[in-house]
């Protein structure tokens, strides 16, 4: 694979918009409609928070609103994780599906809207993850259920990361007063610079 059509950040293989697969995709099937076109930059943010805070081998974890699903590819890849990838739209999943088999992982995957989340949902899982997830308003109302619902689900940690859009320091304040949750800064510095916020909530 010539490599600049990829990027290797963190362990992964992440293909660039002009690699082969990729554009094959692109052409052939439905576009993405609610943003799932590429990697958002908050994943990293995720990725390096577990490096510090790294879950136990073969943890069950939910990643929502995943679009191409690199975070959940990482857990899979480097922490052994079973992960299910969920996101509203389905046509976030071949871009998904080829970054699992060029990294050599398995996910599942499952087309569900946050407010669809049951807690029998997400009974099971030790953790839920979603990079760029809260970017409108009306978004802020359906994460704050989910994330009600999964800490009624004893899901062990739920991390949220954002660039500090608005809706997410709304989403962030409701879980601050709910749940004492944590908002800490963070700075990677690969596959570029980026800066933003976790929401970080225990059970
Ligand atoms: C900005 S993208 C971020 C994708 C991915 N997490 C990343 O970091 O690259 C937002 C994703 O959330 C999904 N999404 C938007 N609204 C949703 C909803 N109500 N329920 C589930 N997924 C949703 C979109 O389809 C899209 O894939």
């Amino acid at each position: 694979m010539p490599s600049q059509d990829y990027h290797y950040v963190n362990d992964l293989i992440i293909l660039k918009k002009k690699h082969h697969l990729i554009k094959h995709i692109d052409d052939s099937l439905p576009t993405p409609e609610i943003h799932g076109t590429k990697v958002w930059g908050s994943s990293f943010l995720i990725m390096d928070y577990l490096e510090e805070h790294p879950p136990a081998t073969f943890s069950e974890i939910l990643e929502v609103g995943c679009g191409w699903g690199l975070l959940g590819i990482h857990c899979a890849k480097t922490y052994e994780a079973d992960v299910t990838a969920v996101d509203a739209d389905p046509h976030v999943f071949p871009y998904l599906d080829a970054h699992s088999v060029i990294n050599d992982v398995e996910l599942d995957t499952l087309t569900a809207r946050y407010e669809d989340l049951k807690i029998k949902d997400m009974k099971g899982y030790d953790m839920v993850l979603g990079g760029d997830i809260c970017f409108w308003d009306d978004l802020v109302e359906p994460l704050f259920s989910m994330v009600k619902k999964a800490v009624k689900a004893k899901v062990g940690t739920i991390i949220i990361a954002d660039p500090g859009r608005s809706p997410f320091l709304k989403l962030a304040k409701l879980c601050q007063k709910e749940f004492n949750a944590e908002l800490l800064e963070r700075t990677v510095r690969k596959p570029r610079k980026i800066e933003g916020n976790l929401l970080v909530i225990k059970a």
